[in-house]
């Protein structure tokens, strides 16, 4: 079977002309370096928790999934299902678009930032405090840059770039796909702070999604129960990691580092944890 790429976390195998491969592994990437560690079964809760969204979220826009049961695989994935179940999908390939589609909900993170020194991301006329719930949920598109920090871009580039047609879809989507599960994670205790989606086109050019949705590495996911305003969430995802490498100031370094067993299991955990209260 042929490899095609190798990235952060997932590795690609190319099927025939129209579909991929997708094994999302067990590799961590805090900021933009994938580190010398793995996290046991992060791969599956991604990968379970990537396929459930997509099924719960299809009538919304089709997505690029065509099989996730080893079956549906060539043998070379069916055969080691010690290997690849529940972290391998089939998908339909697509010429993704070279832009993620971050959705946002609360001022936190690169917003934060932002509005801290007073660029106005989201409505200005408003005083936020960190962690707050923004009036509207809104999109702040980049571009895709494999070198390091995806790069922050109006949504008038993308008129000029997709054409306006296309991007009022695609912002029309995003929103629904955001508030569909936004209001099904917060009944079971989990805030989805922010998200983001990758989109492409089919053999049609029709507009697919594509990539993960919803997952731990692709969105902040807050622990409701202990959520408040003015202070940085508990979090199910890599926070915790992130944490860890800046109090001993090994954040972006290369050689990427090991992580302690300690840590490993209790990011381990907090996956687990996360797949739990979604799916479980
Ligand atoms: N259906 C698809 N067709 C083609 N490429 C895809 C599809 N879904 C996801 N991809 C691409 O596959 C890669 C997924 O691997 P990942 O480890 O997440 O990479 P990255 O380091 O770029 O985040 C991404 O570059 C993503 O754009
Ligand atoms: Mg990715």
């Amino acid at each position: 079977m042929k490899k095609i790429s190798s990235g952060k976390v997932r590795d690609i195998y190319e099927v025939d002309d129209s579909n991929l491969v997708i094994v999302t592994t067990d590799r961590i990437s805090s900021f933009d370096v994938v580190l010398n560690s793995l996290i046991p079964q992060k791969g599956v809760a991604l990968n379970l928790l990537s396929n459930f969204w997509f099924d719960f979220t299809k009538d919304i826009v089709p997505n690029h999934i065509v099989g996730t049961s080893l079956d549906s695989m060539p043998s070379y994935f069916s055969k080691d299902p010690d290997i690849y179940k529940n972290r391998t999908v089939l998908v339909k390939k697509l010429n993704m678009l070279p832009y993620e589609f971050i959705v946002r909900g609360y001022m936190f993170g690169s917003m934060w930032k932002a509005y801290k020194s007073g660029e106005s991301f989201c409505d200005a006329s408003k005083k936020y405090v960190l962690a707050e719930k923004l009036k509207h949920p809104i999109i702040t598109p980049s571009i895709k840059n494999h070198e390091g920090h995806d790069e922050y871009v109006p949504i008038e580039y993308l008129y000029s770039e997709l054409g306006k047609e296309k991007t009022d879809k695609i912002s029309e989507v995003c929103l629904s796909l955001y508030e569909r599960c936004y209001e099904y994670a917060i009944k079971r205790g989990v805030i989805i702070a922010d998200t983001k989606f990758e989109f492409g086109l089919d053999f049609n050019n029709n507009l697919v999604l594509g990539d993960e949705i919803f997952t731990p590495d692709s969105s902040r996911f807050w622990d409701a129960s202990v959520y408040s305003i003015g202070k940085s969430p508990k979090s199910y995802d890599k926070q915790f990691v992130r944490d860890w490498l800046v109090s001993n100031n090994l954040d972006g370094v290369i050689p990427a580092p090991s992580l302690p067993e300690n840590i490993v299991n209790a990011t381990a955990k907090i996956y687990q944890e996360c797949v739990n209260k979604i799916i479980g």
